[in-house]
């Protein structure tokens, strides 16, 4: 596998006209974030080689490199998901690349259901942590020892400094923001009631079908981690909702701008 990272890897390397730090992953909702960037190059991934393609209504597929916040970024618009059938590998295989590529620093964004009472639609939600429950984990099978070791320390897995920056940017600007555990579902079906009752238990406070294969992969190769969730739906006992795709697509961009805002400002302006 590691020679098919590093061939799609030297495929991108023309459009690195720049040292690139920060990669981000566009959830659902969030793909206008693509439309902040300054953009240098955009590629489709489907000439991309190696690359999977992705098939989910709203997701473009296509890599962005360009600047935000005046630093030069590559954006993933368009992820893979596990529920799609693609093989934890290919679900995180961008990630493999943006290694390559350089970056050492990552935003993923989702949406997800809330969980936590005090949660309200539109909420954005820092992940703090996450707790694993898709059924097949990234990292199972032979390890790559080049990229990263076997066993992964999964501690602050969500960088403690970068949710301060953001929480203190968050504050400047008088956006509401709170912090809480993502925990990771295989999907495709949204949560019945009884499993939104077992993710609260369980100690999660927003739930989802994305996110926690790529940030395992991520970290497994040292990369720093920042992890957004857009609370587009609530799955709280008496609160409960009937939940769509399309809804959730709709409540993600209206949160969008003050997600976009957030994440500007900590490429802008995080240097630790
Ligand atoms: N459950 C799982 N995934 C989701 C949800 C949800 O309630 N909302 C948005 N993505």
């Amino acid at each position: 596998m590691l020679e098919k990272i590093k061939e799609t890897a030297q495929y991108l390397q023309k459009y690195v006209d720049e040292p690139i730090q920060w990669g981000i992953i566009l959830g659902t909702g969030l793909g206008s974030l693509a439309d902040e960037i300054d953009v240098r190059h955009r590629v489709s991934y489907k000439e991309i080689p190696n690359f999977p393609v992705s098939t989910v209504e709203g997701h473009h597929g296509e890599l962005v490199f360009g600047y935000l916040g005046g630093k030069y970024v590559m954006a993933l618009s368009g992820r893979f998901h596990f529920y799609e059938g693609y093989s934890m590998d290919k679900v995180t295989y961008p990630v493999r690349v943006m290694k390559l590529l350089g970056i050492n620093r990552l935003v993923v964004s989702n949406a997800a259901g809330g969980i936590n009472p005090a949660h309200e639609i539109g909420d954005i939600m820092l992940i703090e942590d996450h707790i694993n429950m898709i059924p097949e984990h990234p990292l199972r099978g032979k390890n790559i020892d080049e990229l990263g070791p076997r066993f992964v320390d999964m501690k602050d897995a969500y960088n403690p400094q970068m949710i301060a920056a953001v929480e203190e940017i968050a504050k400047k600007a008088d956006i509401k923001v709170c912090k809480g555990v993502y925990l990771a579902l295989q999907g495709p079906t949204f949560e019945t009631q009884a499993e939104y009752s077992m993710v609260a238990r369980l100690g999660g406070d927003a739930v989802g079908m994305s996110t926690v294969p790529e940030v395992i992969v991520a970290r497994h190769m040292g990369i720093e981690v920042f992890g957004v969730s857009i609370i587009t739906d609530l799955g709280l006992p008496g609160k409960m909702m009937n939940v769509s795709h399309e809804e959730v697509q709709k409540i993600g961009r209206v949160a969008t701008p003050k997600v976009i805002f957030l994440v500007k400002e900590l490429v802008r302006t995080y240097n630790k």
